[in-house]
């Protein structure tokens, strides 16, 4: 092939639809030794990746750690969605420090070592992380609320730091479209969004407060407006309050309202099937490899 061709060969493969995410997590705190070597994915090519950091610490070795696995599954095609969060030095999932210039310079470190492994290892998309529990924007000092519902300098917080991340180089995810509005991202095909809580009230629920109860409707249309078949994806779950879908229901989940009718309707490029527990079954139930295929047919038809 010419370089050209190549050239053009690897843009059509960032742009490729990513299918079922393999759940994944490294942290600053642990041995992940048996996580960063390469062990094959089921029906997968892309890892969901989280990673643990924890605040006012050196990064070495955890970037390190980061680094050998780009390595190890980008030399097997295998792709990765990023996510960084903060752990405390005993493990435990914490929010964000009470001090932003800290956060925001654990953001330029990390923007760097994704700029550095751009030829190890295909990113599709980077979850903004880094605030709130789980790197999920809620229960954190800097993202008490959502969208209007927050403090100008907090909102100037996140735009901080969306901004900076965007400077790696692959679209950005939000994790709340009333925050990516309220930041003036409505336009920015680079910034879309991931939802770590897709059907927890089943079709046309609030997706664990993705969309706000009093209005699911305007904030399920903004994020099609904004995330449809733009590298849109996240997890199932039911872990969340007021979680009103039967999992368990495997007729349900594979039937006409269930998850595949979601996907098309948000056109969905990507989902971590281990999540809630019940799905991570289904996955792994061959008498239902029939229903997990249409899931999977229907994620690789968007981006
Ligand atoms: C999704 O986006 C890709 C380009 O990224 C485009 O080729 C494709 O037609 C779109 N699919 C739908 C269903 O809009």
């Amino acid at each position: 092939m010419r370089l050209t061709q190549l050239l053009a060969a690897a843009a059509a493969l960032k742009v490729a639809s990513t299918g079922f995410a393999t759940y994944k997590e490294i942290g600053a705190d642990r041995d992940n030794s048996g996580e960063i070597a390469y062990s094959p994915l089921t029906r997968s090519d892309t890892l969901f990746l989280y990673i643990q950091i924890i605040a006012g610490s050196d990064h070495t070795k955890i970037i390190n750690d980061f680094k050998t696995l780009a390595r190890n599954y980008g030399e097997q095609g295998i792709k990765a969605i990023p996510r960084v969060r903060y752990g405390s030095s005993s493990g435990e999932i914490v929010s964000e420090p009470e001090d932003a210039d800290l956060i925001l310079e654990d953001v330029r470190t990390w923007v760097k070592v994704f700029q550095e492994v751009e030829d190890t290892i295909v990113i599709p998309v980077i979850q903004a992380g880094f605030l709130g529990m789980w790197g999920e924007w809620h229960s954190g000092y800097f993202c008490p609320g959502k969208g209007e519902w927050e403090t100008t300098e907090n909102q100037d917080v996140k735009r901080a730091v969306v901004e900076a991340l965007l400077e790696a180089g692959p679209k950005i995810a939000m994790r709340y479209p009333q925050d990516h509005e309220i930041l003036g991202f409505e336009g920015n095909r680079q910034v879309t969004i991931h939802n770590d809580c897709i059907f927890n009230n089943g079709p046309g629920g609030d997706d664990g407060g993705t969309f706000p109860e009093e209005d699911i409707e305007t904030w399920s249309d903004y994020l099609k407006k904004v995330a449809s078949n733009n590298t849109y994806g996240g997890e199932p779950c039911n872990q969340a309050e007021g979680s009103g879908y039967d999992w368990s229901d495997f007729d349900n989940v594979c039937g006409a309202n269930g998850l595949e009718a979601y996907i098309h309707e948000f056109q969905v490029s990507y989902l971590n099937p281990e999540n809630p527990p019940e799905l991570k079954e289904l996955f792994n139930d061959p008498s239902r490899s029939e229903c997990v295929d249409r899931f999977e047919e229907a994620l690789n038809l968007y981006h």
